[in-house]
């Protein structure tokens, strides 16, 4: 997974993606990350990047060229390695097409436009996104390249978002100073989900979201700590109760803490009975 950051702080994601698991799966190579300067395409002396809004109105846009430049840069870079990793004789150095990628993407020379080959996925953070999801953290992963823009100020000229933009994604529903932060999270949420990032101990299956449940609380040692025991069923080695008794915890903690999940949740009918008797008795114990 290649993650390509069009930002105007290349220095915050860099700084963000460097330490922790997706730290060490750049030293690995499991994913890469690419910072590209948007300021560094700006056509001006000053290496202004912003500019008034046409119609008025408060604060500065980001134009269209700089962020139009800079992501042409990250496509020809993408086609460059591409070309250099297909499958077979690729490179002519002539612009004819020059060989196949498998499977059957037409390579030409680097900056050209190429027939049939779809546009890299190009993501917008904005807060008029799409709410970003566990499931489409799964979607994204399925990519091999990943453009993430993000924004500063009030926002970017319309016409380049109409013509580079294949997602727009937002993290929730409040406004941050820039798409910096919504781009790390972004590529955080989606390197778990490549194969080689997450050790053994780490596992991106059996969590919150894996099945529309959100997870059973976990103890470590010590077994008493600050007067709490841990739960007595988990010192018992029997791996069938503990299974059962975990299962039972992720359904309390969704219904009390996230009962909108249970929409897209996998349970038996005993199971949604229980939901039932749950919502049932915190419906009982609001009117007491
Ligand atoms: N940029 C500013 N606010 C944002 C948000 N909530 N999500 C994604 N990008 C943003």
């Amino acid at each position: 997974m290649n993650f390509h950051v069009l930002t105007l702080f290349p220095e915050m994601i860099e700084n963000g993606m460097a330490t922790s698991i997706t730290g060490r799966a750049i030293e690995k190579g499991a994913i890469s990350i690419e910072a590209i300067n948007i300021r560094n395409f700006a056509f001006n002396k000053h290496q202004s990047v912003d500019d008034y809004p046409y119609g008025g109105g408060a604060g500065m846009l980001m134009q269209a060229e700089p962020v139009y430049l800079a992501w042409e840069a990250a496509v020809a870079g993408i086609r460059e390695r591409r070309s250099h990793t297909a499958t077979g004789e690729v490179h002519s150095g002539a612009g004819e097409i020059i060989g196949e990628m498998s499977p059957g993407i037409v390579i030409k020379e680097k900056n050209q436009v190429i027939a049939g080959e779809m546009p890299p996925c190009t993501i917008y953070l904005t807060p008029q996104g799409k709410t970003f999801s566990q499931e489409q953290a799964r979607e994204f992963a399925q990519s091999e390249d990943l453009i993430l823009l993000c924004g500063h100020y009030e926002g970017i000229d319309e016409r380049v978002l109409e013509e580079i933009v294949t997602d727009y994604v937002s993290i929730g529903d409040y406004v941050l100073t820039g798409g910096e932060l919504a781009a790390m999270v972004v590529m955080d949420a989606v390197s778990r989900m490549v194969p080689g990032v997450l050790g053994n101990d780490e596992s991106a299956g059996t969590e919150s979201f894996s099945a529309g449940l959100l997870e059973y609380p976990q103890y470590s040692r010590p077994q008493v700590w600050h007067g709490r025991e841990v739960p007595e069923v988990l010192m018992s080695g029997h791996h069938a109760n503990v299974d059962a008794w975990r299962r039972e915890q992720s359904i309390i903690r969704t219904v009390q803490r996230r009962p909108d999940l249970l929409k897209t949740a996998d349970l038996s009918n005993k199971e949604w009975n229980f939901v039932r008797q749950l919502k049932k008795q915190i419906k009982e114990e609001k009117n007491e």
